[in-house]
């Protein structure tokens, strides 16, 4: 297993960390997610889930982005693929960029890229990197190929716009 590791956080499926784990064999790609239910249609009966340079874990990513810091991971890339947007403004602080957990995420380092198809999402994402970073990312349209998740998949057949903001995260920065 290669040390240069990647997060798929919120990996659903998992058939996005099967994709990623095969366009980068020099690296070791994790994806993470807390759904029993999801997992299991990589075809696992129990996780951890080992298949050459993939590792399927199942667990919460507010625990798993603290461990993961405080473990001191230095990340190659992490994706962020349609995370639950949370949309009522009573949901605000659950939405990733608004969370307690949110500068622990950075702190892991890496190019993150997140994608969803809701740009005030999207907006906010930017702006809480912006501020907590000091850079000036913006949210832009991801390539319509190749479609990473099944997630990405179903909004690109109906037609949604999609929006990814991407950050070559300098953990040392995270205010
Ligand atoms: C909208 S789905 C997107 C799945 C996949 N990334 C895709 O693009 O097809 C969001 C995923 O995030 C997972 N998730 C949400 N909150 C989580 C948490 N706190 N810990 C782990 N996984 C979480 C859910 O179980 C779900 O599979």
């Amino acid at each position: 297993m290669s040390a240069r590791l990647v997060l798929d956080s919120g990996c659903g499926t998992g058939e996005s960390t099967q994709f990623l784990a095969r366009a980068l064999p020099d690296c070791t790609v994790i994806g993470v997610d807390k759904s029993l239910a999801r997992l299991s249609r990589t075809g696992a009966q129990c996780f951890p889930h080992v298949e050459d340079n993939a590792v399927w874990l199942r667990a919460d990513l507010t625990s798993f982005w603290r461990l993961a810091q405080q473990a001191g991971w230095q990340l190659e890339r992490h994706y962020l693929l349609y995370p639950n947007p949370w949309p009522k403004p009573g949901q605000l602080q659950r939405r990733w960029h608004a969370h307690p957990v949110f500068p622990a995420l950075l702190e892991l380092g890496g190019r993150l890229e997140m994608r969803c198809n809701w740009e005030p999402f999207a907006l906010e994402f930017a702006a809480s990197i912006n501020h907590l970073l000091g850079v000036h990312v913006a949210p832009a349209e991801p390539p319509e190929q190749p479609v990473l998740s099944p997630f990405e998949r179903k909004y690109r057949r109906s037609g949604h716009r999609l929006y990814s903001v991407v950050v070559v995260v300098d953990s040392g920065r995270v205010k």
